[in-house]
C-alpha cells in the first residue's frame, strides 16, 4: 500500500465495540501500515462503540469515528461514511468479521486495473457460500435475492451483499438518487447507478459473528419492501406515504373492530363510541407508523407520548378537513362516494405532511 490515502473501509456499527479491535488488528495484517483509513459509522450505540473508535483514533489517525444521534439505518450509515471520506477506492464492510477481509486487496487490485467499477462480495457463485445459515435464513435470502435481480435487471450474483468496493465515481453518479432505506446498501446503489456500471464479483465465504448479535429482525422484510418500492414508484410516489397510506388502511379496520366492540360488548351509543374507536385507530396508527414507516426515527421514552399527542393533534384537524372538504363537495353536486374520497385524500395528505413535520421531525426523538 502507498503512503497517500487510496482505500476507505465504511464501517457501519451498532453496539460493535467487542468487535472493533480485532476488526482494525484484521485490517492491519491485510492492508498494511497505510494508504487505508477506517471509518467507522455509529448510530449512538448504547455498549459505547463510538468512544472506543474516538480512543482509538487518538493513537491511530488511520481510524475514524462518525457517530450519528436519533438516527438508525445501516443504509444511510454507510452512505454518510462513503461521503466523509476522500479514499478514491471505498468499500463498505460489516464490523462483526462475518465478511472476509482477505478478499480486500483482491477486490482493490481490481479497480486499479480498471476492469470493474464496483466489486462485490458474493456468497453464491463459485467458492462463495454462505457458512453456516439455517435453511430457513438461507431460504429466505435466495428468494429476496431472486426479487432484487429482477428489479435491478442486472446479472449480479449477490445483490444483497453487505460487502463490496467501488470507485468514488460510482457513488458520485449515484449518491443523488439513493433511497438511504434499509439495510440493503448495495442494492440501492447498483439500483442507482447510471447504465454501463461494470460489476466484478469476488468469492467469499460469510463467517459466523465474532462477538455480539445480529441487529436484524423480522422487520428486515419490510425495509426490504420500502427500499424496493422507492426504486420501481419511488419517482412517482413517496414510499413513506405509501407506509402511511397503508398503515391508515389497516387503521380503518382496527377503528371498526373497535367501534363494534364499544357499541355491541359495552352498550354506548353511537357518538362516545365513535370518538373512542376514532382514538383507539389513532393510537394504533402512531404506534405502527412509528414502527414501521419512521422506524430511522422511532421516537421513544418521552417522546413517545409527546409523538402521540401531536400526532392527535394533528389527525383531528385532518379529520375536520376531511369532512369539510367532503361535505362541501358533496352539497356542489360531487357523487358521494367521490366526495368522500376526496375528503379521504386531502386528510390523508393534511396528516402525513404535518405529521412528518411535527411527529417525527423534531430533533429529540428519545427522552
Ligand atoms: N450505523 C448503523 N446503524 N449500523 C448498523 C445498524 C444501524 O441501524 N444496524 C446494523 N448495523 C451494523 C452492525 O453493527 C454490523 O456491523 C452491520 O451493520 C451488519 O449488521 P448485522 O446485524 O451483523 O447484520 P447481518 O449479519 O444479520 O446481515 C449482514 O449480512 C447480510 C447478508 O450479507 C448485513 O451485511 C446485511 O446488509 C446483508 O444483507
Ligand atoms: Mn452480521
Amino acid at each position: 500500500m502507498p503512503s497517500s490515502l487510496e482505500l476507505s473501509v465504511v464501517v457501519p456499527t451498532f453496539n460493535e465495540a467487542a468487535n472493533v479491535r480485532e476488526l482494525l488488528a484484521r485490517l492491519q495484517a491485510v492492508l498494511g501500515e497505510s494508504g487505508w483509513e477506517a471509518v467507522f459509522v455509529d448510530d449512538d450505540s448504547p455498549d459505547e462503540t463510538a468512544a472506543l473508535v474516538r480512543s482509538i483514533a487518538r493513537i491511530d489517525p488511520r481510524v475514524r469515528c462518525v457517530q450519528r444521534v436519533g438516527r438508525r439505518g445501516l443504509s444511510s450509515a454507510c452512505i454518510e461514511g462513503m461521503l466523509a471520506s476522500g479514499a478514491p477506492y471505498i468499500a463498505v464492510m460489516d464490523a462483526d468479521l462475518q465478511h472476509d477481509e482477505a478478499v480486500l486487496p483482491r477486490m482493490l487490485e481490481q479497480l486499479k486495473l480498471g476492469s470493474a467499477d464496483l466489486v462485490v462480495g458474493t456468497r453464491y457463485s463459485q467458492g462463495g457460500s454462505t457458512g453456516d445459515w439455517d435453511r430457513q435464513r438461507a431460504g429466505m435470502s435466495r428468494l429476496a435475492t431472486r426479487v432484487g435481480q429482477w428489479v435491478l435487471r442486472q446479472d449480479v450474483s449477490d445483490p444483497m451483499s453487505g460487502f463490496f468496493m467501488l470507485r468514488r465515481e460510482v457513488l458520485d453518479a449515484s449518491v443523488r438518487r439513493l433511497s438511504g432505506l434499509g439495510f440493503k446498501i448495495l442494492l440501492d446503489i447498483l439500483a442507482s447507478a447510471p447504465p454501463g456500471l461494470r460489476v466484478a464479483e469476488v468469492p467469499f465465504t460469510f463467517r459466523s459473528r465474532y462477538a455480539g448479535e445480529s441487529k436484524l429482525d423480522e422487520l428486515v422484510v419490510w425495509e426490504y419492501g420500502m427500499l424496493l418500492a422507492d426504486k420501481t414508484v419511488g419517482r412517482y410516489v413517496p414510499v413513506r406515504f405509501l407506509a402511511f397510506a397503508i398503515v391508515g388502511g389497516l387503521g380503518v379496520f382496527v377503528h371498526m373492530a373497535a367501534l363494534t366492540l364499544f357499541l355491541k360488548g359495552f352498550g354506548l351509543g353511537f357518538t362516545v363510541a365513535q370518538s373512542a374507536a376514532t382514538a383507539t385507530a389513532m393510537v394504533f396508527n402512531f404506534a405502527v407508523n412509528n414502527i414501521l414507516t419512521y422506524r430511522d426515527r422511532r421516537l421513544t421514552g418521552w417522546a413517545w407520548w409527546r409523538g402521540l399527542a401531536s400526532f392527535m393533534l394533528a389527525c383531528s384537524v385532518g379529520a375536520l378537513a376531511n369532512v369539510g372538504i367532503a361535505s362541501y363537495l358533496f352539497e356542489s353536486a360531487t357523487t358521494w362516494f367521490l366526495a368522500a374520497l376526496a375528503g379521504v385524500l386531502v386528510g390523508a395528505v393534511w396528516n402525513y405532511v404535518i405529521t412528518q413535520l411535527y411527529t417525527w421531525g423534531r430533533k429529540d426523538r428519545a427522552a
